[in-house]
């Protein structure tokens, strides 16, 4: 009872007044509007912004958080989750450095860097097509970062181990059927699905088109470090196209594929197949709650004043 009280009369309401819709009106009013700035001149430039920013946003919220934990550089006495092999090809830290730069200028240590990720990628998300939506700031920067925390399943995981990964986070099956739905724009480099070519040493994977796999070996054969479009009709555009590739046999990664062919998943597949509207509130909800996963708010952690390094040096 007296717990009870505790909660709805001091905590909660706490909480909800240090994550809000607009946490920035009064500290900093132009917060959100120089990030927007921000990824629109970068978008104008590079389409692929949006692919980057999503990933990375994916990949901060997974581990501890989103805390702009994968955003810290390794040091002599601390491996980040930066340098985890997970993480090799996550990019876009210049554009979260850039923002921050203008933000602290405009309002030091002020804006985190954990809500800036938030805030740029659900700007880039609108620029490419995808819905326009609120999202909560009020975030705090994490204290901690380290290369052996980083878990995110790998993209050949089955659909069992992705789930219960997310459902760890508290999303469901269905939100996270919505969430891989970021498949929609971006690449992935040979690296990741080259085990299911025609080409490859071991089984191929005969759920595969054959045109697709004819053209992915064509890709993988080229120097250096090859990559494919995740979506093969409309990679820069944040429509449901990615499903119904993936209907098609047409996924790229194993675990894109898997979402159509579990019968855990299909169901969702297909109805944002043939839903694109659906699919696109669906999916802002979820990059909403997917925001939420563990902050750090009021007076936990820091606001970095660089998104590189956490205030203090530590191990
Ligand atoms: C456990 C589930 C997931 C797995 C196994 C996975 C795996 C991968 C892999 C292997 C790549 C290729 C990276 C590269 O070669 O550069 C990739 C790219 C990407 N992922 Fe995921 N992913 C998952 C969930 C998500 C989620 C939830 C989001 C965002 C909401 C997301 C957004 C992206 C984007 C946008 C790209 C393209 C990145 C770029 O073009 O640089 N992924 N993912
Ligand atoms: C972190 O590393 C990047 C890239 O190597 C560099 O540009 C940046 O200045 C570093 N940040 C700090 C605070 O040293």
């Amino acid at each position: 009872m007296k717990i009870t009280i505790l909660l709805f009369c001091f905590i909660l309401p706490l909480a909800l007044a240090d994550f809000k819709v607009g946490f920035y009106d009064s500290s900093c009013p132009k917060a959100e509007s120089i990030v927007k700035q921000v990824v629109q001149n970068r978008f104008k430039r590079d389409k692929s912004i949006t692919a980057a920013l999503l990933r990375m946003h994916f990949h901060d919220c997974a581990i501890r958080g989103c805390d702009a934990s994968i955003l810290i550089n390794s040091t002599s006495t601390n491996t980040a989750e930066k340098d985890s092999g997970t993480n090799v090809d996550v990019r876009g830290y210049d554009l979260i450095d850039e923002a921050k730069q203008t933000l602290e200028s405009a309002c030091p240590s002020t804006v985190s860097c954990a809500d800036i990720i938030t805030l740029a990628t659900r700007d880039a998300v609108g620029l490419s097509g995808g819905p326009k939506y609120g999202v909560p700031t009020g975030r705090r920067d994490g204290l901690v970062s380290k290369m052996e925390e980083v878990n995110i399943p790998g993209p050949n995981s089955p659909v069992s181990v992705t789930s219960a990964f997310f459902a760890s986070k508290g999303i469901t099956a269905q939100e996270m059927v919505t969430l891989l739905g970021a498949h929609t724009v971006g690449v992935a480099h040979c690296g990741f699905f080259a085990n299911r070519l025609s080409s490859s040493q071991g089984k191929p994977d005969p759920t595969m088109d054959p045109k697709l796999d004819a053209k992915l070996v064509k890709v993988c054969e080229a120097r250096g470090d090859p990559s494919a479009p995740l979506d093969q009709k409309t990679s820069f555009v944040l429509d449901n196209e990615f499903y119904r590739q993936i209907l098609a046999n047409k996924g790229v990664l194993l675990i894109d594929q898997e979402l159509a062919l579990d019968t855990r998943t299909k169901g969702f597949v297909t109805d944002f197949a043939t839903d694109g509207d659906k699919f696109h509130r669906s999916f802002a909800d979820a990059m909403v709650k997917m925001g939420k996963v563990d902050v750090l708010v009021g007076n936990q952690g820091e606001i970095r004043k660089k998104c590189s390094a956490f205030n203090k040096a530590r191990n």
